[in-house]
């Protein structure tokens, strides 16, 4: 894979923090050094708008002492000075904001570690011992105060947005085996203050990525994914708002993510003394992962962020993040381009004749990508078989793939697959030869969730068979792009394989490889796009994005709801990940008609694509589609390079939404406005843009829709963004899309 500048220097950044002796490296010039003061034994990383900074106390325990606002050089900081003791329910230290602390000694506070040893010792006390820079990234180095455990704490800063990352390396540097009970990657800590509010993420199939805002009071908050992967429940993200008003242009927000696919828990707490700490890594449900003497487990990446300028700002910091070092090819990726997909015309009736039909559908319209969805392989014809035979059906495609590639190549079109790799139907070829390739506990039942079972990818034989199938896939057909699904949960997860002490590191190594999958396909056949789906939005976090190119956030296509789904997805994910198609009207989800206008202009707000059975489109369909998808290729760098800037928000199921997006360069914007529903001959509420330049003359011009009467075409940044825009918007379903641009 060809890995982004940036993320290869953090990668490499990280590598060599470890491999290196304890010496100092020289920095190159983009990186953010971080700076440790001896006399004051205080660390510091700033970056972008941030301070990041930490302290040694006395006793040796690495405390948080500042998380904000970039502070001056010289301002002081520190030193680091132990909770004092309150009472004897609370002795010194044990309310102490460490960075990491380990559970043992008189710790009240939530550990981000928890060991056993085998000879039954829980105690696990770590203290600082040494640190090292290397190329911006620092690592310090925490021991048990009985050399039982090392523990490597890694950070980096990005200089652009001041994301930090964190992440720890345990070693077991005893003599005998131990267990970790629960890891992990950071706990971040805020100071003590009683007006501090959580924003995070919920869902469910087909309604994922609802915001959720909840007052931090005394106790805990825990979000997480029990579930083997990411999950839709909760997503792996929060942002926190001092001072009560959640405001998208004001206002303190410090916010998270973490970069894991597997179960996660991010855990708020806070604590009597009203400090707030955020912990989050590996769940510790069902956790238990085994090191021998001189074994080491690392924890998931945590990243970081603050900002004083709202939740929108909060947004654009993790989106400029992303697109810039998570993302695989980062600020060089690839536009998205404008996809069809034939899932919801078709379902698993695909055919040759059929798809090339809806092709060349397509490819009139300006469609760029062709995708063809479930039922091209084995014996799928519903979702009752056939999953693990990745061979092409010759009852649907006699002579294989090519002619249907072939022909959508001819159309000037990319092509992809749909693949469901991790998966196994019991009705599959795949399943009769390998039944103990699944996850399960021998003599127990093996639960079905769309009548499949998960193949259990931490095994080395299924691991490989997997790779094999899919390499041998792109080989032999000239693919362009994966949409790569997963759709259930686990259940008993059991690897009999494996001793009973060492099955449950299958929360770990799953996922791990299931990246290395990625990887190494990705390295392979560096032509090959991917999509990381799972039954819509339910593995999207910053551990798979930095293998894949796009996600699908969820499987309801219904261009209202999707309001609220993508406004949602968009307080962590950047829309240049976002897929959202046009689809049928009335919609599957809700039997509601909306028109087309409509829908292109919600679906427009990502990477656009089309999942309708274009065989129903009228001319009139059609040539309403050519016109929004021309549209579309002339915005779509600013939709997905640049600003999103939330102007109403569709949360709760409220009548309006609003956003805009800004290039990078600041010339051009585009306009979203839609109505669900209207009341009261009620007027749109006026719109004023953000982030345009203010003294550039932008004009405006209209993909749909009006403004009233009287609106100049072209205004300076300055009126665009103080006096604003009143639309003409009118009844149910309404909607309208502007650009501005400027010379
Ligand atoms: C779930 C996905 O989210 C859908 O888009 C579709 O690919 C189906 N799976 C196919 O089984």
């Amino acid at each position: 894979m060809k890995q982004h500048a940036s993320t290869r220097r953090l990668a490499l950044a990280l590598a060599a923090a470890f491999a290196a002796p304890l010496a100092v490296a020289a920095t190159p010039p983009r990186e953010v050094a971080p700076r440790y003061d001896a006399s004051s034994h205080v660390f510091r990383l700033d970056a972008g708008k941030v301070t990041y900074a930490m302290g040694v106390d006395p006793d040796g325990r690495l405390q948080t002492l500042y998380w904000g606002a970039r502070l001056a050089a010289d301002d002081p900081l520190g030193p680091a000075t132990p909770a004092p003791e309150r009472s004897s329910f609370d002795p010194k230290g044990a309310l102490s904001r460490q960075e990491y602390a380990g559970w043992g000694g008189n710790i009240t506070a939530m550990p981000a570690l928890k060991v056993k040893f085998d000879d039954g010792n829980r105690d696990l006390i770590l203290r600082y011992d040494s640190y090292r820079i290397d190329h911006g990234a620092l690592a310090i180095l925490m021991r048990d105060v009985k050399a039982g455990v090392d523990v490597t704490l890694r950070y980096t800063a990005d200089p652009a947005t001041g994301v930090i990352g964190r992440s720890a390396r345990i070693e077991n540097k005893s003599t005998q085996a131990l267990t970790i009970d629960s890891a992990a990657a950071a706990t971040w800590s805020l100071p003590s203050g009683s007006d501090y509010s959580l924003r995070y993420l919920t869902g469910t199939w087909a309604g994922e990525w609802h915001l959720q805002t909840r007052a931090i009071t005394q106790g805990a908050t825990v979000l997480e994914s029990r579930r083997g992967s990411t999950g839709d429940e909760n997503n792996p993200w929060f942002a926190i708002n001092r001072g009560g008003a959640w405001n998208e242009e004001h206002g303190d927000v410090w916010f998270g993510a973490l970069a894991w696919s597997g179960s996660w828990q991010i855990r708020v707490d806070e604590d009597i003394l009203g400090q707030v700490r955020v912990t989050g890594g590996f769940n510790p449900f069902d956790f238990g992962y085994r090191l021998k003497p001189g074994e080491s487990l690392d924890t998931p990446v945590f990243y970081g962020g603050y900002t004083a300028d709202g939740m929108g700002e909060a947004s654009r910091l993790l989106h400029r993040f992303e697109k810039a070092s998570v993302l695989p090819h980062g600020e060089q990726a690839k536009l998205r381009p404008v996809l069809y997909n034939s899932w919801e015309a078709t379902e698993f009736k695909v055919d040759e004749a059929g798809q090339e039909q809806l092709a060349e559908r397509a490819a009139k319209l300006g469609v760029e990508r062709f995708v063809v969805d479930d039922g091209w392989f084995g014996a799928r014809n519903s979702d009752h078989a056939g999953l693990g035979d990745w061979t092409v059906n010759r009852t649907k495609f006699p002579n294989g793939l090519k002619p249907l590639i072939d022909k959508v190549h001819t159309l000037g079109m990319s092509f992809g697959l749909w693949v469901e790799p991790e998966m196994v139907n019991s009705d599959s070829d795949l399943y009769r030869a390998h039944p103990d390739w699944v996850l399960n506990f021998p003599d127990r039942q093996r639960s079905e969730g769309r009548n499949q079972l998960v193949l259990n990818l931490a095994r080395e034989d299924v691991k490989a068979h997997v790779f094999e199938v899919l390499d041998r896939l792109l080989a032999e057909n000239d693919i362009q792009f994966l949409k790569w699904d997963y759709n259930r949960n686990w259940s008993e997860p059991g690897w009999p394989q494996m001793s009973p002490d060492e099955q449950q590191k299958v929360y770990v190594a799953y996922t791990r490889n299931l990246y290395d999958i990625l990887r190494r396909l990705r390295e392979k056949h560096p032509g090959v796009e991917i999509e990381s789906c799972s039954g819509g939005g339910a593995r999207v976090d910053l551990g798979v994005m930095a293998l894949t190119d796009e996600v699908w956030p969820s499987d309801n296509t219904d261009a209202s709801d999707r309001l609220s789904i993508q406004d949602g997805f968009s307080q962590a994910y950047a829309p240049a990940t976002m897929m959202s198609w046009v689809t049928g009207s009335p919609t599957w989800v809700n039997n509601r008609a909306m028109s087309l206008d409509f829908r292109f202009l919600s679906s427009m707000q990502g990477g656009l694509g089309i999942g309708a059975n274009l065989l129903t489109w009228s001319e009139a369909d059609n040539t309403t589609a050519r016109h929004y998808i021309t549209a579309y290729k002339a915005i779509r760098t600013t939709v997905q390079r640049g600003d999103l800037y939330r102007l109403l928000s569709p949360q709760n199921r409220a009548a309006w939404s609003a956003t805009s997006s800004v290039s990078t360069d600041r010339k051009q914007a585009v306009l979203f406005a839609f109505q669900r529903q209207g009341e009261e001959a009620r007027a749109f509420p006026t719109l004023r843009l953000q982030g345009l330049d203010p003294v550039a003359r932008y004009r405006m011009r209209f993909i749909h829709g009006a403004a009233v009467p009287g609106t100049p075409e072209v205004a300076s940044g300055a009126y665009w963004m103080a006096h604003g825009v009143d639309l003409l918007i009118k009844g149910d379903f309404d909607a309208a899309g502007a650009v501005f641009e400027a010379p």
